[in-house]
């Protein structure tokens, strides 16, 4: 099997490419290596953009740096893949507010090109959507409890309505690459899914202030940063670790079954922001510091994935729960602890 992975340097997609080649497949990781957001992390951001490059070309994965917004190239290098994974995208929502044009270019007209390559070389094609489809009207229909926002019924499944509350560029852009796919599997019976992603972690991870929320925290406990919680903090996501969604991209290259799928860890792995604190601190046996803040614009405060579909239709089921996760992310980042020195 041979597979290219877009996005391949980032934190997803270094864990796709190197769930394959354990797998014995040819690996092509096409990035351009951007990571907007490193530079905001305050941690050395040069060492960091090169760490999953270095990475994956030491486990054998052939590295190219190139631009999905370029269709040509994208298909040269797609030409003779059996499956594309399409992780490349400007995730944060912060940086979609400041940089519209960016955001709409990388997740629009990437997406777009990855189902156009998948169309002309007629192999199947996963890309990452995100829950934020759904919008924050979520928002209106919850209650609390001392630690977390609660909602009945808990889980939330791909029926529920895209789109509602109030709308960042990010919204507009990931969504917009949802209903393509959607447009290419009805038109064009294209083999392909968009997975509607919970909060994702996991090693390789340089999350900051702006996007990857537990590896931020994990990473500002273990330099010894305070932790800034923007909201109340009882804000919950169903978070899911990075090799259960390498799963799901590979039960759909195995069932190919096209359609939209939340993927996330579903109730059994949801937990608040203040949650995950407290599992930080009860691994390192030091509670991290926290600064509370204002909400943020388009913020969603909770979301749980129903995953029957998945379950159902691709054979998948998470395995990893926050706890065992979190250990695995802290164990890594006290490896490379170089990288997260405070930078100045
Ligand atoms: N991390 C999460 O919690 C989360 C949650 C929901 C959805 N998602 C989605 O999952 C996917 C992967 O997220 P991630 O956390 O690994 O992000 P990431 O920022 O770590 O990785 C994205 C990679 O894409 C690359 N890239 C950006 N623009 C590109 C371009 N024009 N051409 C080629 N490469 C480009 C970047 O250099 C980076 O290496 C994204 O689509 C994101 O929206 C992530």
């Amino acid at each position: 099997m041979k597979i290219i992975v877009t996005g391949g340097c980032g934190f997803l997609g270094s864990h796709v490419c190197e769930f394959y080649v354990k797998k014995g497949a040819q690996v092509i990781a096409y990035d351009n290596m951007t990571k907007h957001e490193l530079a905001r992390t305050g941690f050395a951001a040069e060492e960091a953009r090169n760490h999953n490059w270095d990475y994956l070309r030491n486990i054998g994965v052939k590295m190219v740096k190139a631009d999905v917004r370029n269709l040509e190239e994208l298909a040269d290098n797609a030409a003779g893949c059996d499956y594309i994974v399409h992780t490349a995208a400007q995730p944060a929502m912060t940086i979609s507010w400041e940089n519209p044009l960016l955001d709409a270019t990388t997740n629009v007209m990437g997406t777009f090109n990855v189902l156009e390559a998948a169309r002309k070389l007629k192999i199947p094609a996963a890309c990452c959507a995100t829950i934020h489809i759904y919008g924050n009207k979520i928002n209106e229909e919850l209650t609390e409890s001392p630690d977390r926002y609660v909602r009945e019924p808990a889980a939330i499944d791909e029926n529920y309505q895209i789109l509602q509350g109030v709308l960042t560029p990010l919204h507009a852009s990931k969504a917009a690459g949802d209903i393509y796919i959607r447009a290419y599997i009805d038109t064009y019976k294209l083999e392909a899914a968009s997975f509607r992603l919970s909060g994702i972690y996991g090693t390789r991870q340089f999350g900051g202030e702006d996007h990857g929320w537990v590896a931020n925290f994990a990473i500002r406990s273990a330099i010894s940063q305070p932790i800034t919680i923007f909201g109340t903090g009882r804000q919950v996501r169903d978070i899911i670790y990075a090799t259960d969604v390498c799963e799901a991209f590979d039960a759909f290259y195995k069932t190919r079954k096209p359609g939209v799928y939340n993927i996330g860890g579903g109730q059994a792995t949801a937990i608040s922001l203040l949650n995950c604190v407290d599992i930080i601190a009860k691994i390192t046996g030091a509670r991290p510091h926290v600064d509370m803040a204002p909400d943020r614009h388009g913020d969603l405060r909770y979301f749980i994935c129903d995953t029957s579909k998945a379950e159902k239709g691709l054979g998948w089921k998470p395995k990893v729960m926050p706890e065992q996760g979190i250990g695995l992310l802290i164990d890594w980042i006290k490896e490379n602890k170089g990288i997260f020195k405070a930078k100045g």
